[in-house]
């Protein structure tokens, strides 16, 4: 019989980026900011048995099984407990996630996160945000194969970020507001394929290809000095042109090609997809008016789910 922990749930947000995805594994900037209000949370429960459950699955892991060791969920539980120097704790983890899987919004970095937290918890010790950060980032070279590290980076630390791969974390600091809304095309991000594409492409069409990701790092490098005077016109444009360029890196797909056209008609001042593409979410920036008619433009063009989120001065200080 398992008794309900009095904690609160160990948690972690959701994320977008902004513009840079694809070409920050090459080692140019990219700019992503959390999404709080999407989350998964963990909550601890005793148990006889290491249990992980969620809405979609019921895991008991017998420790020590080496085959553990590629699972996901298991290596959060075994990294972190080793960081921490001590066994994984035995209890029953059950994650619930308001965040859609496989659809650009930081699902797999989010879980990894809360979970690690949860662990901590439940052996009584704090767990270093740094240490956090490289037990997600080792998990996410599970989901992901190469990644940058810049999902992990914004769900552990939870502010809006200038992330160059290998580098300290930069936060980001805008000014004034920007309001986002985000739709979900219903369609997976198969972001494991993605970047194995645009790696293939670099081999195939070396130039073009470095061309498009220095491109889009040139754009990220002027969205951070329009992010800081407020230059909502200039991040607007700076979106669209990054879109074009994720088009020739072959990262987006009718529905997200579609999705945007559609926001932009409505009164968008820019969008793109965001995320791994292919698939999952697109942001537009949208001035706060206009909200709720590109949402409707939006679900009537087949969007499955829609938001809004916002960038706002003063993320990057908040605790
Ligand atoms: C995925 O959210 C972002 C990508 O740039 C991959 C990565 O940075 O690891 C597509």
């Amino acid at each position: 019989m398992s008794s309900l922990s009095e904690s609160t749930p160990a948690s972690a947000p959701g994320k977008v980026i902004l513009l840079g995805e694809h070409a920050v594994v090459y080692g140019q900037p990219a700019i992503a900011f959390p999404v709080s209000t999407l989350r998964t949370r963990v909550t601890i429960r005793d148990a006889a048995q290491l249990r992980v459950t969620s809405a979609i699955w019921d895991r008991t892991y017998q420790i020590a099984d080496a085959a553990m060791h590629a699972d996901p969920v298991y290596s959060v539980l075994s990294l972190t407990a080793e960081a921490l120097g001590v066994p994984i704790p035995i209890r029953h983890y059950n994650i619930e996630s308001d965040i859609p899987a496989a659809s650009g919004l930081g699902s797999g970095a989010a879980l990894s996160a809360a979970l690690g937290r949860a662990v901590a918890a439940a052996a009584g010790l704090n767990l270093d945000p740094a240490v956090l950060n490289s037990v997600v980032f080792e998990v996410e070279r599970l989901y992901h194969g190469t990644p940058s590290g810049i999902d992990n980076t914004v769900v552990v630390y939870e502010k809006p970020v200038y992330f160059v791969r290998g580098h300290p974390i930069q936060l980001l600091h805008v000014q004034a507001e920007y309001t986002f809304v985000v739709a979900d095309t219903g369609i997976r991000a198969p972001t494991r394929e993605s970047v194995a594409d645009v790696r293939a492409l670099m081999v195939t069409q070396p130039a073009a290809t470095t061309r498009a990701v220095s491109a889009i790092g040139d754009l990220v490098a002027r969205t951070r000095d329009a992010l800081a005077v407020g230059d909502v016109t200039a991040v607007g444009r700076c979106m669209n042109l990054n879109h074009t360029l994720l088009q020739q890196l072959t990262v987006s797909s009718p529905e997200l090609d579609r999705l945007m056209q559609v926001a932009t008609d409505a009164g968008a001042l820019g969008a793109k997809l965001s995320g791994g593409g292919r698939g999952g979410n697109m942001i537009a920036l949208v001035n706060p008016e206009t909200t709720s008619t590109i949402e409707m433009a939006l679900r009537a063009a087949g969007a499955v789910h829609t938001f809004v989120t916002v960038l706002r001065a003063g993320m990057e200080t908040a605790t």
